[in-house]
């Protein structure tokens, strides 16, 4: 049996926290208070301009491979979860596979937004698990704050930048043991950049677009939908799990989560608080936090799950 087995986590957080105050100081009609109770955000990390998902996904990858000890020239796979490319094309994985000096490798980005990470490993666990490829790097990373609408109080406050990676091996040992995506495009209005590059000029509107409420409904039931069915696929309850890290958005979707799963707050990982919502990257981000500091240890069963635009929703249960 081939397992892909998590060797190696590493992630990036562009220059230095952004306050709730700060935003109110920038002119922004909100309040910490607002944000806080709302949310759980305290600040985030917004990219300097001209700062790229590539620049911060390379970054986070290279301290992935330095912790696997992992040559980058060895990988076969590369995958980039984002929604805030550098271009259209070539693709962030392509960008990042140069600047890495590897050559060879399958590389391609996903695009699920907020799932996106959840989206990425389940295809290269698929791909490992075939045998076809052995070592895979898998990267979410975003720049979310170029698609922000800083008129939008409702939006431009949750959002924040970075960048999460992991090295995935072939391995006889565990590993990820079960994973599941999902799509609902009837869902498309309630989260959205429904804009486009046409002839030259920028047509619709190039901002990200909420219906909060909506979204906030939606994932708390897709979120505790698909931990149950990845639990079941491996036979064990989600009581079991010793470690949960869903997509940061908001604290509330992480309580009613976690409530919902039986999953107490002192085996959930939170990272909202200080990055906001990092979209693709948010996932990766709070794993490695978990991993460096030492409280996701081998052997120990780990729920990871996101919820995002399209609408997507996904997770991945792995042994690390
Ligand atoms: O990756 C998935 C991404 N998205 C999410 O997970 C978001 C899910 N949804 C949410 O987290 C919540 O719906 C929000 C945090 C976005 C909004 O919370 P809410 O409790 O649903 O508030 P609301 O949108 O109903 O707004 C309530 C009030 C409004 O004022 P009025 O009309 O009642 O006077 C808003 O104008 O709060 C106002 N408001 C703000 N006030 C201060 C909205 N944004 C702000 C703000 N600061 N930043």
């Amino acid at each position: 049996m081939i397992y892909s087995r998590l060797t190696g986590t590493g992630s990036c957080l562009p220059g230095a926290p952004v306050t709730n105050d700060d935003l109110a100081a920038r002119g922004i009609a909100t309040s910490d208070e607002w944000i806080v109770t709302r949310t759980g955000i305290r600040s985030r990390y917004l990219a300097a301009p001209g700062t790229t998902a590539s620049e911060l996904g390379l970054a986070a990858a290279q301290r992935a491979l330095e912790m696997a000890g992992c040559d980058a020239g060895d990988l076969d796979l590369i995958i980039v979860a984002t929604s805030t490319p550098d271009f259209i094309f070539p693709s962030t994985a392509c960008l990042i596979q140069g600047r890495l000096g590897n050559k060879g490798a399958t590389s391609f980005d996903v695009q699920a937004v907020c799932s996106g990470f959840a989206y990425a490993l389940g295809i290269a666990d698929k791909f490992i698990r075939s045998g076809s490829h052995r070592k895979a790097l898998v990267i979410g990373a975003e720049v979310f704050s170029r698609i922000l609408d800083w008129n939008d109080r409702g939006t431009c406050v949750l959002f924040g930048d970075g960048a999460g990676a992991v090295v995935l091996e072939a391995s006889g040992k565990p590993g990820i043991l079960a994973t599941a995506l999902h799509a609902d495009g009837s869902q498309s209005g309630i989260l959205n950049v429904p804009g486009q590059v046409c002839a030259g000029q920028v047509t619709g509107d190039p901002f990200l677009r909420m219906d909060g409420q909506a979204v906030f409904k939606f994932a708390v039931r897709v979120l505790a939908e698909v931990a149950e069915e990845v639990c079941a696929a491996a036979g064990i309850a989600t009581t079991e799990v010793d470690w949960l890290i869903p997509h940061q958005a908001n604290i509330r979707i992480i309580d009613a989560t976690g409530k919902k799963l039986g999953i107490d707050r002192e085996r959930v990982i939170v990272t909202v608080d200080r990055h906001g919502n990092t979209s693709a990257a948010s996932v990766p981000l709070a794993l490695d936090e978990a991993v460096r500091d030492g409280r996701i240890g081998r052997g120990q069963k780990v729920l990871l799950e996101g919820v995002g635009g399209g609408f997507t929703w996904g997770a991945a249960l792995l042994e690390f």
